[in-house]
C-alpha cells in the first residue's frame, strides 16, 4: 500500500470509493465541492493505492477559528474514507498520519475534525473542548465528536487558537 497526493486522474475512482465507504452520495459530492472551493488543499489531500486500485482517501481543508470577531485560518481533516473491503488494515490510520504530518510540516498549529473519540483518540486527537475550541456539530452528534490534534507549532498562549471553528462553504448545511 502506497500513499500519495490525489491527482485529477484519480477523481472518478475517489468518487466511487467515498460513495462505497459512506454508503451514500453526499460525501462524494462534498469531496467534489471542496475541490471547487478556496478551502481545497491539493498538497494535503491523499490517496492510498494498492496496485492500480485506490483504496483510501483523505482531505485536509482550510477553515477558521472565530474569536473576538476575528477569523484565524486553520485546517480540518475531512472526509476520510477506506474501501469497505480494505478496512481494519491500518489504511485509515496511515492516511491520518499522512494528513497530520503534512499539516505539521506546513506549520499549522492544529487540525480539527468531527469523528469517533475512540477511533481518533487512539490516533493523537483529543476532545476539542479541552483546548477551548467548539465545532459546529450536528444536533445528533455527541459533544466529544469535536476532536483536535495539537501540532508542533501549537502555542497554548495564543488566544486566536481558542474560539468557534467555522467551516468552509462546502460543509455548511450538511446534516
Ligand atoms: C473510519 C474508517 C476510515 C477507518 O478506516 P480503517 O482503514 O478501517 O481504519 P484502521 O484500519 O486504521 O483502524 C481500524 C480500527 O478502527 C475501528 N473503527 C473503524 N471505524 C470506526 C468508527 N466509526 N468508530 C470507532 N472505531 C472505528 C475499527 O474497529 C478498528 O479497530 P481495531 O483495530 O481495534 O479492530 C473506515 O472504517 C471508513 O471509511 N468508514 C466509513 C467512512 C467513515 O466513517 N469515515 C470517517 C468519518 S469521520
Amino acid at each position: 500500500m502506497k500513499i500519495r497526493l490525489e491527482q485529477p486522474v484519480d477523481f472518478d475512482a475517489i468518487d466511487a470509493l467515498v460513495r462505497a465507504a459512506f454508503g451514500k452520495q453526499m460525501e462524494a459530492d462534498l469531496v467534489r465541492a471542496i475541490r471547487d472551493d478556496a478551502c481545497y488543499r491539493p498538497a494535503m489531500s491523499f490517496v492510498a493505492v494498492e496496485g492500480d486500485d485506490i483504496v483510501g482517501h483523505v482531505m485536509v481543508d482550510g477553515c477558521w477559528i472565530r474569536s473576538n470577531d476575528q477569523d484565524r485560518p486553520i485546517v480540518m481533516l475531512s472526509p476520510l474514507a477506506v474501501a469497505p473491503d480494505h478496512q481494519r488494515r491500518g489504511i485509515g490510520t496511515a492516511l491520518i498520519e499522512a494528513a497530520t504530518s503534512v499539516a505539521d510540516a506546513a506549520h499549522e498549529p492544529l487540525i480539527v475534525l468531527e469523528g469517533s473519540p475512540t477511533y481518533y483518540g487512539a490516533r493523537g486527537f483529543a476532545y476539542a473542548g479541552d483546548h477551548g475550541l467548539t465545532l459546529p456539530l450536528a444536533d445528533w452528534a455527541p459533544p466529544t465528536a469535536a476532536q483536535v490534534r495539537l501540532l508542533t507549532a501549537y502555542d497554548p498562549n495564543d488566544p486566536t487558537l481558542r474560539g468557534d471553528v467555522v467551516y468552509p462553504e462546502p460543509f455548511t448545511g450538511l446534516g
